[in-house]
């Protein structure tokens, strides 16, 4: 089998969180001779490349993060240039996010259902999961332990042709925190949280404090 895959992410390759998740996503997708190619939405400059790629491939991967609860519009901008299909293609998609439950990305999930057949594309299914805020921040080695799991989904992929297995269904993790976890996050958040977001604003520059509000 021969993958397209497109990342969503507007974030540069270099920075992408979803780049790294397909890193590994497509070792194990590979590891029985299958084969892909990937474009970044990101690259405006490859939107003509892509779009030829779309048009001649029958098995699409589109791997994209949840951006304020929604679907970068920066994907939404490509797609919107492309010709919908019908021609027996299949798409499936990893749907990822920085909070971890489940219940937050369902929403996006069920509208990409919808999206694959609007693209004339026959549904295969999306990989959900969630707590990956981190990815890019970490040292080559935590990160790949971070994202190994992903190896597994790529074998997966490549044994199903898609996210419609149980394996997939359960990597989601936890729907909704219990709620000793959700108190304990919400005071992490209002805690080492805040002083941790404090330092990295104040490391791409940021002078003011967080809540600082100029208009009020
Ligand atoms: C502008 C913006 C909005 C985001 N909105 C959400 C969100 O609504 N829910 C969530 O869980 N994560 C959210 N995130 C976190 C990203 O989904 C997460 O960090 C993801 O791994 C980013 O992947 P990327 O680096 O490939 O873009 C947001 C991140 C950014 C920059």
């Amino acid at each position: 089998m021969h993958v397209l895959i497109i990342n969503g992410s507007p974030r540069v390759k270099k920075y992408s969180n979803t780049d790294k998740i397909l890193e590994k996503f497509t070792e194990g997708m590979c590891e029985n001779g299958n084969t892909f190619e990937q474009y970044e939405v990101s690259d405006r400059n490859s939107w003509n490349d892509m779009r030829k790629a779309f048009n001649e491939n029958k098995n699409i991967l589109i791997a994209l993060p949840l951006y304020v609860e929604c679907i970068p519009g920066l994907l939404l901008e490509f797609l919107e240039t492309v010709t919908p299909k019908n021609d027996g293609s299949k798409m499936a998609f990893i749907l990822q996010s920085g909070f971890a439950e489940g219940v937050q990305l369902r929403c996006g999930e069920a509208y990409l259902e919808i999206l694959a057949g609007k693209l004339g594309c026959e549904y295969k299914g999306c990989l959900v999961k969630g707590n990956n805020f981190s990815i890019r921040f970490l040292e080559e080695k935590d990160r790949d332990k971070t994202t190994l799991p992903y190896k597994e989904m790529g074998r997966e992929f490549a044994a199903n042709g898609g996210f419609d297995s149980d394996k997939c269904r359960k990597f989601t993790g936890p729907e909704i925190f219990p709620a000793y976890i959700r108190a304990l996050v919400g005071f992490l958040f209002k805690t080492a949280g805040k002083k941790g977001f404090a330092k990295m604003a104040a490391g791409i520059g940021c002078t003011k404090p967080l809540d600082y509000r100029p208009y009020e």
